[in-house]
């Protein structure tokens, strides 16, 4: 097959890693790719994903037979929609399945008419609103902007003062244009966060391997939140008990949901769950595959992703078995210095030789003039596989040295909730 993966990032590269080894595969193409991917396929940069007839163009110029959407911008605009009205097969939800992760108001009030544990929540259009629901309750909020922010739409108030200030600034200051026209203000959780993905054409459902990653900058969970700092998977707290509360209670009714309210979700849907004293809860799904955890649980999974994928689109998934390895995967991000405000660009990278279980997923480089250079705040995602979790950990520590570039920061202690929580 002829396939077009559309992304840039880590988890872009680990797609294309994995896709690269399937006997189903002809020629790779990424559009806009890194330069991480440009070692593995062809990198796709003369047209822009947000111009859907140029990609349409490329796919009948290329005969590319299998398109996948990596993030979850052109879900949002409706790239699937637009390239299979020209009949190109595609992975990935529609713009209307993709709206359970587009619009927070959408998933909100889908989970409740579904019955799926989530925060308590309301939502609001109007500042004033807001501020005399927030007098009202007395428990402490979570505000998240409705649309997709780049993962910086959600704040977690410390103060009244503070949170009266974020709705201000999200209603009517816009701090996050259209994205914040509406609201959710929920109650706030406790608990380990998990993230869940799964395989699903629509019908049935096949749980991938649960992750953990790690949001703050620095070790010990302190710093500010970041985009990720680290993954690993699988993690060893989502027991088997958990996977199947998992299972029957949010990937089933939210498949289903999606199903007979007449949006069926063709794709990975990724719910982000929090383990709380009181069972689990969905704090967010996403209608793609995450970044960092892709980059964990890829490595892991044996069968052919583009049998999976293939799958999915026919409406088959239920007759295909899906093998993973019986192993732990870990990943650390490399960042740039100032990651994540102002960050360094242009770094020169250097690269020494990686044993077989370890590889350098790239997110933020370029190729310029046949060298790698940084151009992002996450650079790469460094990830080792092994029998078991302080294995790949070691693995993966031990293998920084073989990657550098000027002002590269990451934390050492990513995976250290799997060894608290092994026996
Ligand atoms: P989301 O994009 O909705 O998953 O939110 C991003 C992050 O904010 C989550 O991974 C959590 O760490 C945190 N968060 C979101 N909602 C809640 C909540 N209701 N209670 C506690 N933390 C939350
Ligand atoms: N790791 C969070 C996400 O992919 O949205």
């Amino acid at each position: 097959m002829n396939i077009l993966l559309i992304g840039s990032g880590g988890r872009e590269h680990a797609i294309a890693w994995k896709i690269n080894q399937s006997s189903k595969l002809k020629q790779l193409y990424v559009l806009p790719g890194n330069a991480g991917t440009s070692e593995i396929a062809e990198t796709v940069n003369d047209i822009s994903a947000e111009d859907h007839q140029a990609v349409i163009k490329f796919c009948k110029e290329k005969m590319i037979d299998l398109v996948i959407v990596g993030p979850e911008v052109p879900l949002a605009a409706g790239i699937v929609d637009s390239l299979s009205a020209e009949g190109i097969r595609c992975f990935g939800p529609t713009q209307a399945a993709a709206q359970i992760e587009a619009s927070k108001v959408f998933s909100k009030n889908f989970m409740a008419r579904h019955n799926i544990p989530t925060a308590r929540y309301a939502t609001f259009t109007k500042l004033d609103d807001a501020l005399g629901y927030l007098d009202k309750v007395d428990h402490p909020i979570v505000i998240k902007a409705s649309g997709l922010a780049a993962g910086k739409g959600v704040i977690l108030p410390e103060t009244t003062e503070e949170a009266e200030s974020t709705l201000k600034s999200i209603l009517i200051e816009k701090s996050f244009g259209d994205a914040g026209t509406e609201v959710v203000i929920e109650e706030r959780l406790e608990g380990q966060e998990v993230s869940l993905m799964a395989f699903t054409d629509g019908t049935s459902i096949v749980p991938m391997l649960p992750a953990q990653d790690h949001k703050r900058l620095l070790d010990g969970d302190r710093g500010p939140n970041t985009g990720g700092m680290g993954a690993y998977a699988p993690a060893p707290i989502f027991t088997k008990d958990l996977m199947n509360e998992a299972l029957k209670s949010v990937l089933k009714p939210a498949i289903d949901g999606m199903r007979t309210e007449g949006n069926p979700f063709v794709g990975v849907l990724y719910a982000g769950l929090i383990l709380t004293g009181n069972g689990i809860s969905v704090l967010e799904f996403n209608g793609r595959f995450g970044d960092p955890e892709t980059q964990v649980v890829l490595p892991l999974l044996e069968t052919d992703l583009v049998e999976i994928l293939n799958a999915c689109i026919d409406g088959n998934l239920k007759d295909l078995d899906i093998a993973w390895k019986n192993e732990s995967a870990v990943c650390v991000v490399l960042a740039s210095k100032g990651y994540p405000e102002k960050v360094e660009v242009n770094k020169l990278v250097t690269f020494g030789n990686l044993p077989d279980n370890v590889v350098c997923f790239h997110a933020g480089t370029a190729n310029v003039n046949k060298r790698v250079l940084t151009c992002g705040g996450r650079v790469f995602g460094l990830t080792a596989w092994a029998g078991d979790i302080q294995s790949a950990i070691n693995a993966v520590y031990s293998n920084t040295k073989n990657v550098s570039f000027d002002g590269m920061q990451y934390r050492t202690d990513i995976a250290h909730r799997a060894l608290k929580g092994s026996k």
